[in-house]
């Protein structure tokens, strides 16, 4: 079975992370978040991917390429303008054919592998399965309303929920969906809602199951939600013992602490969950739960927690700690030096963010 990406979006909400990088490759836990709907698309049987990207440009096919290195097939569908979810879609209309596929929203993140989901679907009695999980703000997602295992009803971000469960960014589909984007019309935001061509299956007497799903869900959009999102991967980290290498001088790394290759640990404290790159170095100081730090990074004299650090930044003699961050590639955050006058000093991209 074949299934499609949608991953053509602006990103507006992560700049200025997404400024110079696709929402899409954004890592959490030092891994794509696109990763993330691959390895649970592969696991479950789709192994012919399609992902809608705003341009053959984009980052993201040159990251992807392919798709070997991750076990599936990469194609490329482009959206140059983000017209809806439904409008993406239906651009996949001969890359799916008359079969059943799948469809993953490019920024969500689920603890919920939903394997038998993608497995059953094309012998179920189902035209379509939608993913729902429970959510406390209801007015910013499509929600759904249930009766047992089948949906009666979907709305898109209503100004008065009918329930707390939202349409997470997972669906099955047949390819009925095609005909059913085909009969709707742009919604109050001018978009072709995929939501309103569920509800048409259904008016049509479509059976649509609803598929509860299982853990964490995060639609990863916000930087705060990123950050939440590294938090709950790391957590689920497996034991691991604390790591041992001659390139560790005096320094005390915890259980549960990944290292990649030629990172030195010097004189400084890692504790677990966390996860470091290659050709890290860390001196002189601490490194707390629930932290990603990318390849080729330096951190020294500093303190961090629940935090990511891509690749190539330089965190140096910063006082306080630094907590729940976000720092994009090449970032640097130093100290000034002790000379007077004593100053803070910025530069920084449109949408930067600083609390001192
Ligand atoms: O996150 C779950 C929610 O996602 C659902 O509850 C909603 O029903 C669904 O409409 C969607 O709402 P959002 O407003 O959050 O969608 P967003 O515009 O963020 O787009 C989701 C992904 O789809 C994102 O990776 C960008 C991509 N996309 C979006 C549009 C509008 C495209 O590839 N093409 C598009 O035209």
């Amino acid at each position: 079975m074949r299934a499609i990406i949608l991953a053509a979006g602006q990103g507006t909400r992560l700049r200025p992370v997404t400024l110079t990088m696709p929402k899409p490759l954004v890592p959490v836990a030092n891994k794509p978040l696109l990763h993330y709907a691959i390895d649970m698309m592969r696991d479950g049987g789709l192994t012919d991917i399609g992902i809608v990207v705003n341009s053959l440009e984009s980052p993201i096919c040159a990251q992807l390429n392919d798709g070997s290195t991750l076990g599936v097939n990469v194609h490329y569908i482009v959206q140059e303008e983000q017209r809806g979810l439904a409008h993406a879609a239906s651009l996949c209309r001969s890359f799916v054919g008359d079969e059943p596929f799948g469809m993953f929203l490019g920024d969500n993140i689920f603890q919920d592998k939903m394997t038998e989901l993608m497995r059953q679907f094309e012998s179920s009695p189902y035209d379509a399965a939608v993913a729902l999980g429970e959510v406390s703000d209801p007015t910013r997602f499509g929600i759904a309303e249930i009766e047992g295992d089948k949906i009666r009803r979907v709305v898109e971000k209503p100004k008065e929920p009918p329930s707390n469960l939202a349409i997470s960014g997972v669906y099955m589909f047949r390819k009925s969906i095609f005909d059913a984007i085909a009969n709707i019309k742009p919604s109050k935001r001018n978009e072709l809602e995929i939501t309103d061509a569920i509800q048409y299956l259904i008016t049509h007497n479509g059976n649509v199951q609803a598929y509860k799903i299982q853990g964490w869900w995060i639609d990863a959009g916000k930087p705060d939600a990123i950050i939440q999102a590294n938090q709950l991967v790391l957590g689920d980290l497996p034991f691991s013992p604390s790591p041992e290498s001659e390139h560790f001088v005096q320094s005390d790394i915890s259980h549960r602490v990944i290292i990649g290759e030629n990172t030195k640990v010097i004189n400084s404290v890692i504790r677990g969950p966390a996860i470091i790159g290659k050709n890290v170095t860390i001196q002189d100081s601490y490194v707390g739960p629930y932290t990603s730090i990318g390849d080729n990074s330096v951190i020294e004299n500093s303190e961090l927690d629940a935090s990511i650090v891509m690749k190539d930044c330089v965190l140096r003699s910063i006082s306080g700690r630094i907590d729940s961050s976000l720092l994009a590639d090449s970032s640097e955050v130093t100290s000034a030096s002790k000379k007077l006058p004593a100053v803070h000093r910025f530069i920084l991209a449109e949408n930067s963010y600083v609390q001192l």
